[in-house]
């Protein structure tokens, strides 16, 4: 009989910031529930990769002076490497610039296209780019992009249309009909109220005004909008509208696409419509998670405040933090990354708890027994007690991690390994030991704290794979699959070696100073040298005035200055700025710049310039300060 298959993705990372704690959040999440069901017997696929199109892509790539494809290149590299590290056991990684996604993606435009749910017309609107967003001028919050915040820009364009306003009734239905495909209930709900309810609008599904996506075929001025070239990866990934589709048979639908919570419109309302005018199943659930905030809010790298991942692990140790993003945050919700909080489920919970329980138990059987624990054992109080709680936490554990509940799913794992520390103070082994006749009661002690230890950590093994494996096999047994969870699965007579602990505690003061550090805002740049303070009347020796650039050119036999006729209100002006490899002539013509206006003339390159124009030296460029166009020529600046 062939296994069930289960389907799990996480998003496609956009490759235009370094990843944060709060990417690997997702990711870390989807490896726990893809390890879960790969244990539980599951065929499962677990796909993850990279978003790579869009405005927002070709802009970076263009300030940094490199193609956008070299720009991707190198970012796509550091997060296979980030998920590497964390352990994660993606079965396939997609890129949205891999040539079979892209035919992919263009065959499913066709396709639309041919079925008439795709059309051509204009688009004016406005436009979010580091959202990849389209929005009309009443879904704007005060004038910017309502996810983000961030300012939006006019766009107006020929399009491809989506007709996704033909989808509203079906969406609802099939919101109804499957009443566990978005959760949780509050996204659904957001959902219905503020997108579907106040009506849908057709997409628009293409851009004419950059390039850096996937051409269209029948019309090549026109790249397919990121989303709908993002979003296919879950179908294309499996070799759908490609040479070989026998994956996509095999695990389409998705069981569940992972998403945060700003991006699940995108995949319950846009992504359903396109599959159902594909006439293609829909994916069994959406999951929006939260977001992981840091005390001054959401992580940002223009912030400088994000944790990042690659230095956590590497003082901590990959599953500590596997550990602590599962336990610490309820999943769902958004939760705080707090520096304490990391400390104390190191120390508490993985040192104390676990480390000790582990500790204790090969130091009691190398002390006692030395190493060896014999078979003549027998049972007394309250071992009833600890055997019936291991099956009532892996029953548990597994409910919370069937619906996502890994925070839950952990608190039940600890209740046993509490109950396990717990046992040993109630049986008190060191009494036992005093006593010969006490020897096989000692050894059964013994031998129920190896398997508390064992079956906690088969069930710890989809948040912890590394540690749990380690700790397994120092058990010396095969017993490791999740069906193994059941008492009774170590041989009596067993022996073990002592080890030192997986988890030692680290010291408060020094990690917090350390954390501390690591997410303190930074400053984006070291204090320069200034020069001299000066009074206020020395300032006011400079002449600043509002200047209009009536006219401008290049000066011939330079690659740098450019000469400019300005209106200064009461007088026209020659001036030559050194701005030529930043400005064309006419991004200057019509804007007002500040003039300083009482500058001594001077010639460059033999032409008279009469002041300069003041600019702002912005990393390797240098920007115009310009003025507001309502600023009459010569008004004074002080
Ligand atoms: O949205 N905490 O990519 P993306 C938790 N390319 N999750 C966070 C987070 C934080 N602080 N910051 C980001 C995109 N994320 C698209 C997806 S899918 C077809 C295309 C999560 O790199 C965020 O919520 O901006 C999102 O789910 C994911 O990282 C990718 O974000
Ligand atoms: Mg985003």
């Amino acid at each position: 009989m062939s296994k069930p298959t289960f389907y799990i993705t996480t998003p496609i990372y956009y490759p235009s910031d370094k990843l944060h704690i709060g990417h690997a959040y997702c990711t870390v999440a989807a490896d726990a529930m893809a390890r879960y069901k790969r244990m539980r017997g599951y065929d499962v696929m677990f796909l993850t990769g990279s978003d790579e199109h869009g405005q927002k892509i070709e802009r970076i790539a263009t300030e940094k002076g490199v193609t956008p494809k070299e720009y991707v290149d190198d970012i796509v590299a550091g997060i296979r490497e980030l998920w590497k590290l964390l352990n994660i056991s993606n079965d396939k990684f997609i890129r949205t610039t891999d040539d079979y996604h892209e035919k992919a993606v263009q065959k499913i435009f066709e396709e639309l296209y041919r079925r008439g749910d795709i059309y051509k017309s204009e688009y004016e609107g406005w436009y979010c780019t580091p959202c990849e967003a389209f929005w009309t001028e009443h879904q704007l919050k005060n004038g910017k992009c309502p996810d983000c915040g961030r300012e939006v820009e006019r766009t107006r364009e020929e399009s491809y249309f989506f007709r996704l306003s033909a989808y509203a009734d079906r969406l609802l239905q099939y919101y109804e009909e499957n009443p566990d495909f978005i959760e949780p209930v509050s996204c659904k709900n957001e959902m219905i109220n503020n997108f579907i309810k106040p009506g849908l609008e057709d997409l628009c599904v293409s851009r004419t005004s950059f390039r850096w996506g996937v051409p269209v075929t029948f019309d090549d001025k026109h790249v397919i909008y990121v989303w709908i070239d993002a979003l296919s990866n879950y179908i294309t990934a499996l070799g759908a509208f490609g040479e070989d589709d026998s994956l996509f048979r095999k695990y389409w639908p998705a069981d569940i696409h992972l998403v945060g919570k700003e991006i699940v419109r995108f995949h319950t309302i846009i992504w359903p419509a396109i599959l159902m005018a594909l006439d293609l199943p829909l994916p069994k659930k959406v999951f929006g998670h939260g977001w992981l905030v840091l005390d001054g809010g959401k992580m940002s790298k223009s912030k400088g405040n994000v944790v990042d991942p690659v230095k956590l692990c590497a003082r901590y140790g990959v599953d500590a933090i596997r550990y602590f993003l599962l336990r610490e945050i309820p999943f769902g919700a958004d939760g705080l990354f707090s520096n304490e909080a990391l400390i104390h489920r190191i120390n508490s919970d993985l040192a104390n708890d676990l480390g000790n329980l582990i500790k204790r138990s090969e130091s009691m059987l190398h002390k006692y027994f030395g190493g060896r624990l014999p078979a003549q054992q027998t049972s007394g109080a309250p071992d009833e007690e600890l055997t019936s709680l291991a099956g009532e936490v892996k029953k548990n554990a597994e409910g919370f991690l069937d619906h996502m509940e890994f925070s839950n799913a952990l608190a039940e794992i600890w209740r046993l390994i509490s109950r396990a520390n717990k046992y040993i103070d109630e049986t008190q082994p060191w009494i036992l030991a005093k006593n010969e006749a006490d020897a096989p009661r000692l050894a059964r002690v013994l031998y129920n704290l190896f398997e508390s230890v064992r079956i906690a950590n088969i069930l710890l093994t989809p948040f912890m794979p590394e540690t749990a494996a380690l700790i397994l096999s120092r058990l010396g047994t095969d017993k490791t699959g999740w069906d193994d969870a059941v008492w009774g699965g170590l041989p009596q007579e067993f022996t073990t070696e002592q080890h030192d602990s997986l988890f030692p505690r680290i010291d408060v003061e020094t990690e917090m100073a350390y954390l501390s550090e690591m997410t303190a805002p930074k400053p984006a740049m070291k204090k320069p040298e200034l020069a001299p303070t000066i009074g206020i009347e020395q300032f006011a020796a400079s002449e600043l005035r509002a200047a209009k650039v009536l006219s401008c050119e290049k000066i011939e036999k330079s690659d740098k200055l450019l000469k400019l006729t300005v209106d200064l209100g009461w007088e026209t002006r020659q001036v030559v700025s050194g701005i030529a490899n930043f400005y064309t002539p006419d991004q200057l013509v019509g804007k007002t710049v500040v003039l300083v206006a009482n500058l001594a003339p001077a010639k460059l390159r033999g032409v008279e310039s009469n002041g300069m124009i003041l600019a702002a030296d912005a990393g390797k460029e240098v920007r115009v300060v310009f003025l507001p166009d309502d600023i009459p020529a010569g008004s004074k600046i002080r």
